[in-house]
């Protein structure tokens, strides 16, 4: 490995803290048999989902946050009130505004703190982790808290079984502060944007263009639409190009990494791009069993598993991707330091 660190304008950021929640509350393929016409067998090989988790009634996405929140701080040891930014990755926002920011920084009791929402469908973790980087790196703000959670079961349309069979919902939060002396933490991203993809995965109602209506009710506009096999063939092809790159440009190969951490979509699409970058399955973090897709909550979740699965140590190198809505992609280097 040649390695170069690439120089920060400023000082260098790291992830200092990790907290996760899914509710409790499970729909396995099973449950999914008796509402549409699909198998277990079916959504394990085209997928490799068993079950995901279902935010219960009368909560949002806002309470996933805020409890993955809470834990995050937890683990360091910090106050809500020492929150300085609270920067939100979700497409399922409890309401079109306020932010579901602010509803965190109510809930936490993060007193003092600012912050917004990242939308950028599945690669909404990825896209804020590098605005909230960049905060720290800057000097501008020194604690960070980087959220991403979706609710995606809310806008999920249980009839439509090339889709429903997809979603769960979950929370993932990290902590950005300054590197100690001796500390990589953050080397590099490479985001993308393609607008032109938008027609094949997207949400029309209750927006400008379409407020909600009973018409756009009745013609299901609420519901997630997606072109499953265009959505696939993007996602394949745009992971692996974010991840080339940015590997490459930093003297990295996947021989060189701790592990990849990957959003979890379809486990072939995990597959694929691992196999771009001859990653060694072993180090390459799969949990869409337990999960399914809970777009900007994937990434999050999957570092919690590789964790547990003792594959996520301190100074390891660590490689994130996502691709999702947009169509957006996403990729970070960095060197693990907790
Ligand atoms: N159960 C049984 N059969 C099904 C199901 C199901 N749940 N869903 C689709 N099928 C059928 C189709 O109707 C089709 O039948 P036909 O051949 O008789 O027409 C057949 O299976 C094959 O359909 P395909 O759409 O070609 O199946 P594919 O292997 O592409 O899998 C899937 C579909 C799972 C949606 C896949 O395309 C995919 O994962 N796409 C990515 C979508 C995605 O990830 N969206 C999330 C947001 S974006 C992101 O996170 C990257």
């Amino acid at each position: 490995m040649t390695l170069t660190v690439r120089p920060v304008v400023g000082r260098r950021a790291k992830i200092s803290a990790l907290g996760t929640y899914v509710p409790p509350d499970v729909i396995t393929n099973q449950d999914l048999e008796k509402l549409v016409d699909t198998s277990d067998q079916w959504i394990r090989e085209r997928t490799g989902i068993r079950e995901r988790h279902v935010l219960a009634k009368g909560l949002g996405v806002s309470d996933m946050c805020a409890e993955a929140a809470r834990r995050c701080l937890a683990a360091r040891g910090m106050e809500p009130g020492e929150v300085e930014v609270i920067v939100v990755g979700t497409v399922t926002p409890d309401m079109m505004f306020p932010a579901t920011a602010c509803l965190v920084q109510d809930k936490i009791g993060a007193r003092g703190a600012w912050g917004f929402d990242v939308s950028a469908g599945c690669s909404g973790f990825v896209f804020a982790l590098q605005a909230g980087v960049k905060l720290v790196e800057s000097g501008a703000h020194a604690r960070v808290l980087v959220i991403g959670s979706d609710a995606n079961t809310r806008m999920t349309d249980y009839t439509d079984r090339a889709t429903c069979v997809l979603f769960g919902d979950g929370a993932g939060a990290v902590l950005i502060e300054p590197a100690a002396e001796g500390e990589i933490g953050f080397i590099d991203f490479v985001h993308e944007v393609d607008g032109s993809g938008g027609p094949a995965l997207n949400l029309k109602g209750g927006g400008s263009l379409n407020p909600s209506s009973h018409e756009t009710v009745d013609r299901k506009m609420h519901y997630i639409y997606q072109d499953g096999p265009a959505v696939f063939k993007f996602a394949v092809r745009k992971m692996a190009e974010v991840t080339v790159k940015v590997l490459e440009r930093n003297g990295v190969t996947g021989a060189d990494l701790g592990c990849f951490i990957s959003h979890q979509a379809n486990k072939r699409i995990i597959t694929a791009t691992a196999d771009r970058l001859g990653m060694d399955p072993e180090r390459v973090i799969v949990n869409i069993e337990k999960y399914g897709n809970t777009s900007s909550g994937t990434i999050p979740l999957a570092m919690e598993t590789a964790i547990e699965e003792g594959k996520l140590k301190k100074g390891d190198l660590v490689l994130l991707a996502a691709a999702g809505a947009g169509f957006t992609a996403g990729a970070a280097l960095l060197r693990w330091e907790i």
